[in-house]
């Protein structure tokens, strides 16, 4: 029952969208519009906005947004198909029937879903044999309770070739069925199937709504292993292959528990395995989740932010603290730089060399998890950690190097927000642990540590008194450029040899070359305002501006604004004393630019 466009268009045409919400949520009207208090997250004044016209919701406070068919399967935690029905069945519309090859298709779908759920049944039955009590003895020890046992619906699929395929054959699965489920293979020899999963302790996977679609099978330790004959070593996890119920690269382990976790605040988790996340889950994080014996894959990680419900969505990644531990999480970070977008990122957790999740609560208990935990790193600290670690940076070319590294990790990330915070903080960083060119171009130029002698520019005003209006020249001229930084680039070298007492002139101008080196396109008041978190810096340069800055009409006449940094320039330069060998550089410099 394919649902069209045209009748999802219908339904929201016929069922008013302030009716469906007004039943879940106190609305008044505002407007065209409808206000109340958002039910996705806890809020006591209303940000939570309904538009019947438009046909949409939307939660200024936590972003949620959509239409009544989202509202009704987000609300109700409903699936896509019983949220339609439920609203057609208010509109008094038919829900279209299924085509003939739909419903075989469904029908393939629920046959396969009670297969592998009578599956596991029979597997945990075996667990559960006192006859196979060596298996079971084995999943206590590895510290799995009998309610862990009950509730992950573990069990053991034993050695015989045949024995599921033989119950799942007298509940009357045909062995198309079994194959089609990945619960048996082919027989070579001949007509039958056999069971793809032998000796091995079962670990069913669900699906987003909780049903079994697949297992992993562990392989038993030692002393339970049959010896192997010839030189095959069989894998340590099997997993089912991809069905039309279960694929690999798009579900994670544990995703509905997670889900739900998740809903209610619960940090989530993301570790490699099977028993990091059922250890986890026992003490206590329920937002536990794995991929399922492959890497993470993009599909995964939209998957896993899709079930926080905030607007910052950062899981946790955990990795062994060991070098392939750091090699997994650096393989992470490439796979998600070009994911990120604002909120949307991960905090890396990394445990003692050796040791996962499981291991490490097994013997330390949720506190030496917590441990670790508190020492999760965003994921900008371990890029930069990528980028320097075992490296010095002691000579200019070196630092070069740095900065381009950074440039190419920046490139990855396509969200130009992301993307320039990314850069200025790496750069930030590269010059706080490293001298480098900001530093040095205080030091060289005197912003603070102007030393006589030094090959500096001399700005100070010539008569006394001559400072102060010196000072309001400079915070116009740099004011000025803040509002108009596409002309940095014109005064670039003058900008950078002003000799500024004045701290905020002085940061200001220091944010208009920064900004003018990192931006690949024309920069933009926002890009200055970004370095310096905010705009206070540049209304304190505007009052100390004065009436220097009255051919700014709040028009951009760009040729009035390019004329008015050339007078600024000129009556900056008759207060100063342009001594030195940068004086002359900058007289020069002040000269072609005024056109003398
Ligand atoms: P590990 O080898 O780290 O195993 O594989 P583990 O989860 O710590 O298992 P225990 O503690 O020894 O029982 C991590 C995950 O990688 C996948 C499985 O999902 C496993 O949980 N894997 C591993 C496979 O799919 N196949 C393998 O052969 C090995
Ligand atoms: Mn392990």
């Amino acid at each position: 029952m394919s649902i069209t466009p045209q009748f999802k268009e219908e339904l929201r045409q016929r069922v008013r969208l302030s009716d469906v919400i007004g039943k879940k949520v106190k609305l008044t009207r505002a407007g065209v519009e409808f206000k109340g208090c958002c039910p996705f997250h806890h809020e006591k004044t209303p940000s939570f906005t309904v538009n019947d016209q438009k046909q949409f919701y939307h939660c200024f406070g936590c972003g949620a947004h959509g239409d009544v068919i989202t509202f009704v399967m987000e609300m109700g935690n409903l699936p896509f198909m019983e949220a339609i029905e439920a609203l057609a069945a208010q509109a008094g519309m038919q829900v279209p029937k299924p085509t003939p090859q739909e419903q075989e298709k469904y029908k393939k779908f629920d046959r396969l879903l009670k297969c592998s759920q009578e599956a596991a049944k029979w597997f945990m039955d075996k667990l559960h044999d006192p006859r196979n009590k060596e298996v079971k003895n084995y999943a206590l020890e590895r510290g799995l309770s009998e309610d862990i046992m009950q509730s992950f619906r573990i069990g053991y699929a034993p050695g015989e070739m045949e024995g599921l395929t033989a119950h799942l054959a007298s509940l009357g699965f045909t062995d198309q069925e079994m194959v089609e489920a990945s619960l048996a293979r082919k027989s070579k020899k001949g007509g039958g199937v056999y069971g793809f999963f032998r000796d091995r302790l079962m670990f069913p996977v669900t699906d987003g709504r909780g049903r079994i679609v697949a297992f992993g099978g562990r392989i038993l330790p030692d002393h339970l292993k049959k010896p192997e004959t010839g030189d095959y070593t069989p894998a340590k996890y099997m997993n089912s292959s991809d069905t039309i119920l279960f694929h690999k690269g798009r579900m994670v382990f544990n995703e509905s528990i997670a889900r739900a976790a998740a809903g209610k605040g619960a940090p989530v988790f993301i570790t490699e395995g099977y028993m990091d996340v059922i250890a986890l889950v026992q003490a206590g994080f329920h937002g536990a989740v794995a991929p399922l014996g492959t890497a993470l894959t993009e599909d995964q990680i939209r998957l896993v932010w899709s079930m926080i419900p905030d607007e910052i969505k950062e899981p946790y990644i955990c990795f062994d603290g060991d070098e392939a531990g750091r090699r997994a999480a650096t393989r992470s970070i490439d796979r998600m730089l070009p994911m990120l977008g604002p909120g949307l990122s991960a905090r890396f957790v990394f445990m003692p060399a050796g040791e996962d999740p499981d291991s490490l609560i097994k013997a330390g208990g949720k506190k030496a998890f917590d441990r670790c935990l508190a020492e999760a790193r965003p994921m900008i600290d371990v890029v930069w950690q990528n980028l320097v670690e075992g490296k010095s940076f002691d000579t200019p070319e070196r630092l070069a190097a740095l900065e381009k590294s950074i440039q190419n990790i920046c490139d990855l990330i396509p969200d130009s927000s992301v993307q320039y915070h990314y850069r200025s903080k790496l750069r930030e960083r590269m010059r706080t642990e490293f001298s480098s060119f900001k530093q040095q171009r205080n030091q060289f130029q005197g912003k603070n540590t102007r030393r006589k002698g030094q090959d500096v520019v001399e700005m100070q005003g010539v008569a006394k008194g001559g400072t102060g209006h010196l000072k309001n020249l400079q915070a116009a001229f740099c004011y000025t450029l803040y509002l108009f930084p596409r002309f940095i680039e014109q005064y670039e070298e003058v900008l950078a040899m002003l000799n500024l007492d004045d701290a905020e002139i002085a940061m200001l101008r220091d944010a208009l070359l920064e900004c003018y080196e990192q931006s690949t396109e024309t920069p933009v008041t926002e890009d200055v305002k970004g370095i310096l978190v905010g705009d206070d810096v540049a209304i304190a340069c505007k009052n100390m501006a004065q009436m220097h800055i009255t051919f700014l009409s709040g028009q951009d006449d760009l040729q009035i604004v390019e004329k008015g940094l050339k007078e600024l320039l000129q009556n900056m330069r008759r207060h100063a004393n342009f001594d030195g060998r940068s004086g002359k550089r900058l007289r020069a410099n002040a000269q072609a630019l005024l056109g003398e």
